[in-house]
């Protein structure tokens, strides 16, 4: 890996396959790298840093974990077939989203409650991703305030992951405080009204916010702070009934409907001067059609990598089906099951036109906060150009299905090792 590579004069985004040269080298200087990233190795690490809870939310997937295994089966059926003699010397892993020039087609997953993971929950997190220049979503189920997270996250591009509640001047204030704070995109999800059931979560009572933890997005709201005066709960004395309160809104149980999409869309691109309004969580092609028919900007593929209905398909199968209907017709994103640089590639060669992760960074966060989740997240950047190097590929945008050689769609019974 030559430093002084020409690659340097051609390339818009840093050369991050010379992270991999940095750690090649640290053995000279006496120094070993930060952590070893294969992932099943960073999630035996994450287990042993947490406590038992965190362990069990990090890990927790719908019922029996078919739908994660799913998704992880969904990747091997799909090979990579590598190019030869390409002069990948000029190769540029960039991309835009939604006018943001970034500098690979990966984005940080909203994942809620961080200060499971780390004292300083999201604000390591949105820090690092800002560094890279690679989006940033806050969920709803952030356990710092919108404010601070836009600030940690500086310049770089960062969106608004909403949970909706039944209580629409509370929607509208969260919409407003994430517009104010720099959020320049709404992405509704609509697969999680509430946590699927999730054994070790149910039977250990897992639910941070009933135990005065994560309700921070809540507590920093001006609309919030009334509801809990007008329900009597002072947040420093009551903090799990206040935490209650809060997520109870959220992760209410109750099902919004197409009819309430209209309404949300207007009142979010009256409030952002137009910002993209996306919804997440979708895995069929009808509701991929109807999210085209009432004008959203975008969806992102997802089944919340497996947490929600258990039994389900493969996210990555969603994808296929519903990029060969409205590939052209809306801005499609992947989610769910991301443990690698070819599985993003993969993603994009169905159709993605960007992917995002996140157990990989939660795993890195859980282990070594700010420095763990760097580490996991220029490793993967360096993955993903590496692999364009040696498969062949010049741009993100010359990924497509030729890429691929990829068997019928079968769920062998497999298992992988057991997370228990
Ligand atoms: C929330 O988004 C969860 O999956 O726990």
């Amino acid at each position: 890996m030559d430093p002084n590579s020409p690659n340097k004069k051609y390339r818009s985004t840093p050369e991050f396959a010379q992270y991999q040269r940095e750690n090649f080298w640290l053995d000279n200087e006496g120094k070993v790298p930060v952590l070893n990233t294969e992932p099943t190795k960073l999630e035996e690490r994450a287990r042993e840093k947490l406590t038992e809870g965190g362990w069990y939310y990090a890990s927790s997937n719908a019922g029996q974990s078919e739908t994660h295994l799913a998704n992880r089966q969904a990747f091997y059926r799909h090979k990579v077939v590598p190019r030869m003699l390409v002069d990948t010397n000029k190769r540029d892993t960039k991309c835009e989203i939604w006018g943001h020039k970034v500098d690979a087609p990966i984005g940080f997953a909203p994942i809620g409650i961080n200060k499971i993971y780390h004292k300083d929950g999201e604000l390591p997190v949105a820090k690092v991703a800002g560094d890279l220049n690679l989006p940033y979503c806050l969920s709803t189920a952030g356990s710092q305030p919108i404010e601070d997270v836009g600030k940690a996250n500086g310049n770089g591009p960062r969106f608004f992951q909403l949970y909706m509640p039944h209580d629409d001047e509370l929607t509208v204030s969260l919409l407003k405080r994430a517009h104010d704070s720099g959020f320049t995109a709404c992405i509704l999800t609509v697969d999680t009204w509430q946590l699927a059931w999730r054994h070790n979560d149910v039977n250990t009572s897992d639910y941070a916010f009933y135990h005065g933890t994560g309700a921070d997005l809540g507590l920093s709201d001006p609309v919030f702070q009334r509801r809990l005066k007008a329900a009597g709960i002072d947040p420093k004395t009551q903090p799990n009934e206040a935490g209650a309160l809060w997520i109870d809104n959220v992760w209410h149980g109750r099902a919004h409907s197409w009819e309430k999409m209209p309404w949300l869309i207007k009142t979010w691109k009256e409030i952002s001067g137009g910002k993209p309004f996306a919804i997440k969580g979708i895995q069929s092609v009808p509701d991929a059609k109807r999210c085209v028919d009432i004008g959203c900007d975008g969806i992102v593929v997802s089944n919340h990598a497996g947490r929600q209905v258990d039994g389900a398909i493969a996210s990555l199968d969603a994808l296929e089906n519903i990029t060969n209907v409205v590939g052209d017709k809306i801005y499609i994103m992947y989610d769910s099951g991301v443990r690698g640089a070819t599985d993003i590639f993969k993603a994009l060669a169905l159709g993605a036109k960007f992917v995002f992760v996140g157990r990989l960074w939660v795993w890195g966060l859980s282990i070594m906060g700010e420095t763990g989740v760097r580490h996991v997240m220029k490793s993967l950047l360096a993955d993903f150009d590496i692999m364009m190097n040696v498969a062949g590929c010049q741009s993100v945008d010359q990924i497509d299905r030729s890429w691929l050689e990829s068997q019928t769609k079968a769920y062998p019974l497999l298992q992988e090792r057991s997370k228990i």
